[in-house]
């Protein structure tokens, strides 16, 4: 992998690619701001997006897609069983993943959903390294339980560890003993840890997992939604694999893993999701669950134009200047900000940068939600849409209690290939003015609390007037600007 430098020495993310369409988005002025968030109950995932300025919501579904995605939509073959785009998919997914049996779904979820429904019963436990929400949901649905075994440095803020995203091989082999390894459907390993802050795991941890699975006979779940950020990052991070290639690495990992399954909307710029792997067993223990709630076997939900896409984005996967985009912003961002002392996970990771709530917003108990009044609070002073991950994105434990989560994180999601250099220094800018003037933000309560996944339809409301005093504020420092 090369790195392009500058003359003057500095160190700046250059993008690989030029912008051939754009889309216009509008700064709406802060009065504007203000109301949209009594509308959308203080919850960044009821905002519309006539309001918002930066999406920084997720990289779900939002990457940029590239010249040749758009081209090869356009020779999609729409059949509802046998079409070719499906066969285009087998084989990039073949190429790429190196797994030669595929089952499409419309998303990641949805794989979720199926191989919960296919191995997770009353009484099953599923080791991971760290839960996903989606994940979780759909194992506790099936009356399973999950176990998060990451190192201590995991959950350190400010850290220089670059594989935070390992699972505890000593805390896994307890647990298989403690719980038995026929009660364990699978052991769940996340490519680049996605809640604390997109951190990857290294190869030789992924080979760990598998001696022990291997040892206890059990099977190994690979969730590749964010495989090639995790890739891209052992490239940068692990000796072993400093003179290799995306190609090597990736295939490296699907390798270890019995069952690989992924979000689309991630791993390939496009939509869908599918469920990959070399075992004719596991094959056959899935196959009728696609029909039953996807579609049918070569189209799983998804459009055929979709599936092109799709197949077209996992061989870019393998293209490094594509991948490192998105990272190497967020590093910029992460490394700007902390130049500032403003708190942030470290070290840069991917998917986006996660300020955090916790430190920023020391005054807001964990019970007021200070990572969804952070969010609000930025949305509010700029316009910048970004994602409650903390408590509120945990879901209640089985008798009702609020169980707070480990860390309260905001993040920005910086999507491949979207956001220009001068809009992540916008972003810098608002978020240090709002570090500066934090005192002023307060907490937010539920007044309509789904009972699952309540972080996307939940309505919120703030403690008091904090809002208007942050506007006012805003207003004595900004005068007429949007
Ligand atoms: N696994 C990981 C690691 C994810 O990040 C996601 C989605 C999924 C599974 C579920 O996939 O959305 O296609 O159903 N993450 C999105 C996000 C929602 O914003 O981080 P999906």
């Amino acid at each position: 992998m090369q790195e392009i430098k500058f003359y003057s020495g500095e160190k700046l993310p250059l993008e690989q690619h030029k912008a051939r369409i754009v889309q216009k988005i509008n700064l709406v002025p802060i009065e504007r701001r203000l109301e949209a968030l009594y509308e959308g109950g203080f919850n960044t995932f009821q905002l519309n997006t006539r309001d918002v300025f930066l999406d920084m919501l997720t990289d779900s579904g939002t990457n940029a897609m590239s010249d040749n995605q758009l081209a090869s939509m356009m020779h999609a073959d729409d059949a509802y069983a046998g079409s070719q785009s499906f066969i285009r998919l087998q084989k990039a997914v073949e190429d790429v993943l190196g797994k030669k049996y595929l089952l499409p779904v419309h998303q990641g979820r949805a794989a979720e959903n199926l191989i919960s429904v296919a191995y997770v019963k009353k009484g099953s436990l599923v080791p991971m390294n760290y839960h996903f929400t989606t994940a979780m949901a759909h194992i506790t649905d099936k009356g399973g339980q999950i176990a998060e075994l990451l190192y201590d440095e995991a959950y350190v803020v400010n850290s220089s560890h670059p594989f935070k995203g390992n699972m505890n091989i000593e805390k896994l082999e307890e647990v298989i003993i403690q719980k038995g390894a026929k009660n364990i459907p699978f052991i769940r390993m996340e490519a680049s840890t996605n809640l604390i802050g997109g951190q990857p795991f290294s190869m030789q941890n992924l080979r760990d997992v598998r001696a022990i699975a291997d040892k206890y006979q059990i099977r190994l779940v690979l969730d590749c939604s964010l495989l090639g950020e995790n890739a891209f990052l052992i490239l940068e991070r692990e000796e072993e694999f400093k003179d290799s290639d995306m190609g090597t690495v990736i295939k490296a990992m699907t390798d270890l893993a019995d069952l690989c399954y992924f979000s689309a909307r991630k791993l390939s710029s496009s939509r869908g999701g599918g469920i990959a792997t070399n075992s004719i067993e596991i094959y056959r223990e899935l196959e009728a669950l696609v029909p039953l709630y996807e579609g049918f076997l070569t189209y799983g939900g998804m459009s055929v134009r979709e599936i092109e896409a799709m197949a077209v984005g996992l061989y870019e996967t393998l293209d490094d200047s594509i991948i490192r985009q998105s990272p190497s912003f967020i590093k910029y961002l992460v490394e700007e900000l902390d130049k500032k002392g403003i708190p942030v996970i470290k070290p840069a990771g991917v998917l986006g940068v996660h300020l955090d709530a916790m430190q920023i917003c020391s005054h807001i108990p964990q019970s007021r939600y200070p990572a969804g009044s952070l969010a609000a609070a930025l949305f509010l002073v700029s316009g910048v849409r970004g994602m409650e991950r903390g408590s509120m994105s945990n879901q209640r434990d089985e008798y009702g209690n609020e169980t707070f989560a480990d860390m309260e994180l905001v993040r920005l999601a910086i999507p491949r290939r979207v956001f220009t250099l001068s809009q992540i220094k916008y972003v810098e800018d608002r978020v240090t003015w709002l570090y500066e003037n934090r005192g002023l933000i307060g907490g937010l309560k539920f007044n309509y609390e789904p009972p699952v996944l309540r972080f996307f339809m939940g309505k919120l409301e703030p403690v008091n007037n904090w809002p208007q005093k942050l506007l006012a504020k805003f207003k004595e420092d900004f005068g007429d600007s949007l």
